[in-house]
């Protein structure tokens, strides 16, 4: 039988109590099925973030349903929700959470290190991803001392260093100028090409037309979900 991906239902999450409560996220239901390039867009503060970690399982939600590959996320132990997050999901992050005193190889090769799957010739693949991110050269280089464009290089890198099958990218250009924020996206689409799955989070409307799929949130709700270019 083919799952769906990813598919949430009602998902609500909460935080804080009495005048500090916020209802972040509020019956979202959601699907993604292999292969899409997802763009979530909305203003500060509509729960980008917030449904980004709870779909890599970095966050629970405070009810609802989450469903990855037909498996309800609840009903997973911390220890397996450990293992999903790091089999399933590569994540770039929007100020690229390096290890500033790593060396660029030892930053990539972390998740790495928390995975079961059996990693043959792990300096090979990871030498290739770099060679392919073009940073093959900084391979021993500290992060610390690499330009934003070269730093998030380093991050997708990382994201793909045990083959995920989704890439969580929270607003991956952000920190970027013009030519490195194209020179990435060229990166995650030649991955979406591959057959990778990619939900983005943006708030460039420049960058949405790399996507497959648009979807806008509101106040923790979805409130469109369409293709590239189509209205309404
Ligand atoms: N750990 C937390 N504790 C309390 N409130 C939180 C927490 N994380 C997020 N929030 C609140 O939830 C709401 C949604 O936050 P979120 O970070 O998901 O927004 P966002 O859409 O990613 O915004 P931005 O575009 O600014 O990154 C905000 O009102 C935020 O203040
Ligand atoms: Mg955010």
């Amino acid at each position: 039988m083919e799952y769906c991906m990813i598919r949430m239902n009602k998902i609500t999450k909460e935080y804080g109590k009495n005048e500090s409560y916020i209802r972040a996220l509020s019956e979202i239901d959601f699907e993604v099925n292999r292969g899409e390039f997802v763009a979530i867009t909305g203003s500060s503060g509509s729960g980008k973030t917030t449904l980004l970690n709870i779909l890599g399982c970095m966050d629970c939600p405070t009810s609802g349903s989450y469903m990855i590959n037909g498996k309800e996320t609840a009903s997973l132990s911390s220890s397996e929700q450990a293992n999903v997050r790091n089999q399933t999901f590569g994540f770039v992050m929007q100020n690229y959470a390096l290890i500033d005193h790593f060396s660029v190889y030892k930053n990539v090769e972390l998740p790495l290190k928390y995975t079961k799957k059996k990693v043959t010739s792990k300096e090979t693949r990871i030498s290739e991803l770099l060679k392919i991110l073009d940073i093959e050269d900084k391979k021993n280089q500290m992060t610390a001392s690499l330009s934003g464009g070269q730093k998030q290089r380093v991050a997708i890198a990382r994201a793909l260093v045990n083959d995920a099958e989704i890439i969580l990218a929270d607003e991956p250009t952000g920190a970027l100028d013009t030519k490195n924020g194209i020179q990435v996206m060229e990166i995650l689409s030649g991955l979406h090409q591959q057959g990778k799955t990619i939900i983005m989070v943006t708030h460039n409307p420049e960058l949405i037309g790399y996507c497959s799929r648009i979807v806008k949130m509101e106040d923790g709700k979805i409130v469109s979900d369409k293709l590239p270019g189509q209205n309404g």
